[in-house]
Order: C-alpha cells, then structure tokens, then sequence
C-alpha cells in the first residue's frame, strides 16, 4: 500500500517537471510577450530543470547506455539519439542566449557580445529543439498515458482496491 502511493507520488513528480517543461518552452518562446529579462532568466531556469528531468530518469540513461549494442529496440536506439540531438541544442540555446544576453551578463557586470549569427545559432537551435519534443513526446505517448492513467482518480481507485484485496 505504502509502496504504491510512493508510486503515484513519483509519477505525479515526474508528470509535473514534464508540464512545467512544456508550458516553460512555450513560454520562453514568447519574448515580446515576456520582455527580455524574464526570457533570459527564465530560460536559463529551463536549462536546470531540464537537468532534474534527466536526473530524474538517469537509472533508464544508464541501462539504454548499456544495452545499447546488445538487445535494445529501434524505439529505444531512436529515443537515446533523440535525447541527446534535443539536450545539445537545448544547451545550445542557452549558452547562445548567454553570450549575446541583455540582461544577464550586463547585470553581472560582464559585456556581450552583439553578433547576428550567434541569434542565427539561437533561433535554429529553437527550432530543432521543437522537432525533438515534439518526437520525443510522440515517442513517450504510451508512458504519459500509464502515468496519467495511475494518478487519475479511477487509476488511484483501482490501486487502492488492489491494495485492499491484497491486505
Ligand atoms: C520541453 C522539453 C521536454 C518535455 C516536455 C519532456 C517530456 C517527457 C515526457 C512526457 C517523458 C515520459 C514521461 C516521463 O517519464 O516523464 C520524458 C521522458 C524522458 N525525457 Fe523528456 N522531455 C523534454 C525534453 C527532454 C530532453 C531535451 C531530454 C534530453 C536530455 C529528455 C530526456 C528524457 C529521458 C531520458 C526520458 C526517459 C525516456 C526517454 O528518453 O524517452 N527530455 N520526457
Ligand atoms: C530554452 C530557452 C530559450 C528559448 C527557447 C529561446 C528562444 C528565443 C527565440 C525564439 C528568440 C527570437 C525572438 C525573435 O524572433 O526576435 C530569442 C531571442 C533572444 N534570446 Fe532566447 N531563448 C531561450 C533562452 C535564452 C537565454 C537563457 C538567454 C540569455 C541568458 C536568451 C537571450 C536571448 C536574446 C538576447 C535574444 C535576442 C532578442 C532580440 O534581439 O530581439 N535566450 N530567444
């Protein structure tokens, strides 16, 4: 019983750095929407929560890592080039975003540099960015369905008469 509430606490957790992921990603998407400062300082925010949503599915890196030239699918092969295709460029925003940053190197009294390719490097690196979720969730479709499913009201029913019948 204990076990299983962990679970759906877990699931919950991961459900909501997934959200706040999307709905950031919009968000930083939107700069005459946001004004600058909150965009850069909001994406550079994005950049950590991207990394607890790797940690947080570190153990699944480490075994596709190793299963990678043994028995793994093509799903699974497709996933891991996904990932990491999606994890350069959204660190290619951000470090391009930092270099040419309004706010946030003058802010810490550093200079930035105003270069017209370094924004080409930004908004491509966005735009790849945006297929890679968009795969990524594609591919991710069957897992969000079992989580939703698990912390959806029938789900939590279901889970707690198992439990019960269990006792
Ligand atoms: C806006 C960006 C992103 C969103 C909304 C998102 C969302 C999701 C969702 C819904 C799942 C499956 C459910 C779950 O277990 O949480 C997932 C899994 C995963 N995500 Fe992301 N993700 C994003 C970006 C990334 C990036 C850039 C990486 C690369 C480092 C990444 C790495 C992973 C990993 C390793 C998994 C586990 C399984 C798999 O790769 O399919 N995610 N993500
Ligand atoms: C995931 C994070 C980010 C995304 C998706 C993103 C996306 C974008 C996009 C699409 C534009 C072009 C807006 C236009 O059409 O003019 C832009 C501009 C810009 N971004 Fe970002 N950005 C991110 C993070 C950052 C960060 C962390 C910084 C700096 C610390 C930054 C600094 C800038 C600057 C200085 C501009 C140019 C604004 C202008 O000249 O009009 N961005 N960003």
């Amino acid at each position: 019983m204990e076990s299983k509430k962990k679970n759906t606490n877990k699931t919950l957790l991961l459900l909501l750095v997934d959200v706040v992921l999307l709905g950031g990603f919009w968000l930083v998407n939107q700069v005459r929407l946001t004004g600058i400062a909150f965009h850069e300082w909001f994406g550079i925010a994005l950049g950590l929560i991207l990394i607890l949503h790797l940690v947080m599915h570190w153990r699944w890196v480490v075994n596709i890592v190793k299963e990678f030239f043994k028995r793994s699918s093509l799903v699974q092969h497709l996933k891991l080039v996904l990932d990491i295709v999606g994890f350069a460029a959204f660190f290619t925003i951000i470090i391009s975003g930092i270099l040419m940053s309004k706010v946030v190197l003058p802010t810490l009294g550093l200079t930035a540099l105003h270069s017209h390719s370094l924004k080409m490097i930004h908004v491509i690196a966005t735009n790849l960015t945006i297929y890679m979720i968009a795969g990524h969730l594609l591919l991710n479709v069957g897992t969000i369905f079992k989580m939703l499913k698990c912390i959806l009201p029938k789900g939590r029913k279901s889970v707690a008469r198992e439990a019960l019948q269990a006792e």
